[in-house]
């Protein structure tokens, strides 16, 4: 099987929206954009990526959030039907990012919930009543997805799972249909520190290390993210964890940053080979290929 990755695509669209939108913190969102964002990250891009994706060869698509920019409705409608064109329901699954609650508006009208989440079919009774974490049985895979999003104060783009999602996450592994699974989790926000400086505090996801130790100790195999908008692949005896970067980044001037996604080849309970493509000069093409 041919799991698909892609990550912050960012889709802007204000159509609709009214001045009242952006008094909350959408203005510094909207002062972020004009610093340069819009530009760095394109539709054309993340468009390439989902046509690539589905010429090379890709079974189920998963999307690690961020995939609208200020969590407007015309954002999660377009960015939606952008991906409905190349992979219906069945066949992709999407968590939410920081961006997708960008507003404490946005989370209280559950706009994440109604326009995205709600297409998505077929989860697993794991017996919890939350949304988070669901889960997915395809095939051989168990896709596990958590929410690690909700709105923060300006400036503060850190994650947050809260115990009982923790709790729940144990509950879903110890499930007979997922624990006899090759197990995917799935979430918007890094793992690792990656950069030092003072500010990157502000980023992290709270739980970092206990969601790590949990999914060691249930025997996860690969766990997927987004949010740095860097390169990761990391090894931790049976566990793999990867992002690829943002899919939609279409000028860049390190490497790491340049727009990219992953395909993760699942064969007989393990992970073949992971490859990363990178978009170059209107094109994705293969970057890098790692086996295991
Ligand atoms: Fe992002
Ligand atoms: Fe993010």
């Amino acid at each position: 099987m041919i799991i698909g990755h892609i990550s912050d695509i960012h889709w802007l669209d204000t159509t609709g929206a009214h001045v009242l939108d952006f008094m909350n913190k959408r203005i510094s969102g909207g002062i972020n954009l004009l610093a340069g964002r819009a530009k760095k990250h394109t539709k054309d891009a993340a468009r390439c990526a989902l046509e690539t994706l589905k010429r090379e060869g890709c079974d189920h698509l998963i999307v690690t959030g961020d995939i609208s920019n200020l969590a407007l409705p015309a954002e999660f409608s377009a960015v939606k039907a952008a991906m409905d064109s190349y992979f219906d329901d069945d066949h992709k699954t999407i968590v939410p990012g920081n961006h997708d609650y960008y507003t404490r508006e946005s989370l209280k009208a559950r706009r994440f919930e109604k326009m995205i989440y709600t297409s998505s079919p077929g989860n697993l009774d794991i017996g919890v009543s939350a949304t988070w974490p669901f889960v997915r049985i395809l095939g051989e895979v168990a896709v596990i997805g958590l929410n690690s999003a909700r709105p923060r104060p300006w400036f503060v783009a850190g994650g947050i799972l809260g115990q009982q999602q923790l709790d729940d996450l144990e509950k879903a592994l110890q499930h007979p249909e997922v624990a006899s699974r090759f197990k995917i989790v799935a979430l918007h926000h890094n793992l690792f520190q990656v950069v030092t400086t003072p500010g990157e505090c502000l980023r992290n996801l709270r739980e970092r290390r206990e969601l790590l130790a949990i999914a060691q100790k249930y025997g996860v195999q690969l766990m997927i993210h987004g949010h740095d908008h860097d390169y990761v692949y990391k090894k931790m005896d049976q566990l793999i964890v990867a992002e690829a970067g943002s899919c939609s980044v279409s000028s860049f001037k390190a490497d790491n940053r340049a727009g990219k996604f992953n395909r993760y080849f699942i064969e007989n309970g393990r992970l073949e080979k992971t490859e990363t493509w990178r978009y170059e000069h209107g094109k994705y093409v293969l970057w890098k290929e790692i086996g295991n």
